[in-house]
């Protein structure tokens, strides 16, 4: 793969959440006339992401694919040009089987042809997927794909979409910058909706459904759990959440709701530069559920310069009240061997979310947390 690509985790937008397949020319451009528009650039994201759905049913009479010419008639070179002249990123998608799951042309057995397709669109991020593969040995398949990539010469980020099935977080380190690890996320807090022989999952689902895999995460190649659904529906409050455990979990941070017509709080939420910058550090380290009692959990993550980032949890229907004492906590992570030692030397305190200095960790920290809500 392209070293040096995604040395912290990507951050951008892709279409698939909101529009599925319907998708065109002048939405993307104004996604990414709001990318500026926003303040979402200047946070840090980057990358403009089609999904399923931007290629015609069938490919040339030479096998090459082409953009639908309804929906794209200007070409996806052109389309790359409008987003690069915007100082941000173009990505795409394909998948590794006959057929994207949607029905369009799948890759397989066109993969270095596709791969000199989107050098010449000048593509800097491809999502591939993984339906209609039959047999396939999924290692394999991407590395074909990582090698094609490779071979066209354009700088790409290769992001795998197996759905943790075959396991990616076991071989994808040197294949992709980042690998799905579970099935597709849907926009609710801990549901699960069935689709004959699949299911999309609630945030809370994914966030609990892979364990042991956060050694595995590091700069350039993170575990990745899906498409943000921030903006979608849920409460500002689970938003919140959602945000906070995507960061704390090194996840790639690609938002999926409709930028043109989001709310002041999401974008409040989306656009949080001190929140993004623990999903950014340069330490990479994923960070784990340090506690639970009941509906109360602790997240922490070690950060660059001996800082650490704790996020406190309510998720029970009632507001809680904190009052936490830090010298009664043996706050650590022992796969990378760091101690936060809160006895020994005072922390400052930052409330990430709400940009407020919270006093030192020589007081018990006090706080209302509201039910979903993080601090
Ligand atoms: C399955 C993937 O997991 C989704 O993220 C999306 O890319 C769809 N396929 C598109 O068909």
């Amino acid at each position: 793969k392209f070293e040096g690509l995604a040395e912290t985790p990507p951050l951008g937008w892709n279409s698939w959440n909101t529009f599925a397949t319907d998708i065109n020319e002048q939405l993307v451009k104004d996604i990414a006339d709001k990318f500026v528009e926003l303040g979402l650039k200047e946070a840090g994201y980057e990358y403009i992401v089609l999904d399923d759905g931007w290629m015609a049913k069938e490919r040339d009479t030479h096998g090459n694919l082409i953009a639908d010419p309804i929906k794209f008639p200007s070409g996806m070179k052109a389309l790359a040009d409008y987003i690069h002249s915007k100082g941000l990123k173009f990505g795409l998608y394909n998948c590794a089987g006959s057929k994207t799951c949607a029905g369009y042309p799948g890759s397989r057995g066109f993969e270095y042809q596709d791969a000199r397709s989107y050098a010449s669109w000048d593509v800097d991020y491809l999502k591939y997927d993984w339906c209609n593969t039959d047999k396939l040995n999924a290692e394999g398949a991407y590395i074909t794909m990582r090698d094609a990539l490779k071979a066209a010469g354009r700088p790409v980020v290769f992001s795998i979409c197996e759905w943790g099935d075959n396991e990616p977080w076991k071989w994808a380190k040197d294949v992709g910058h980042a690998w799905r690890v579970t099935g597709d996320i849907i926009n609710c807090w801990d549901c699960e909706v069935g689709h004959g022989s699949w299911s999309s999952w609630g945030v809370w689902k994914i966030i609990n459904m892979r364990k042991d895999i956060r050694k595995v995460a590091g700069p350039g190649h993170w575990n990745d759990f899906d498409m943000m659904e921030v903006g979608n529906g849920m409460a500002d409050a689970e938003d919140r959440t959602h945000f906070a455990m995507w960061t704390m979990l090194t996840s790639p941070l690609i938002m999926g709701n409709d930028l043109r017509v989001a709310s002041k709080e999401t974008i409040k939420t989306l656009a949080n530069k001190e929140v993004i910058a623990v999903n950014q550090d340069k330490l990479g380290i994923q960070g784990f559920r340090f506690s639970n009692e009941g509906d109360f959990e602790i997240w922490i993550k070690p950060l660059e310069n001996d800082a650490w980032a704790i996020t406190f949890v309510n998720m029970s229907d009632k507001p809680l009240s904190l009052n936490f004492d830090w010298e009664k906590h043996d706050i650590g992570d022992d796969v990378n061997g760091k101690r936060m030692e809160a006895k020994q030397q005072k922390f400052k305190i930052r409330d990430l979310f709400n940009h407020k200095n919270l006093g030192d960790t020589s007081k018990n920290l006090m706080a209302e947390i509201q039910s979903h809500d993080v601090l």
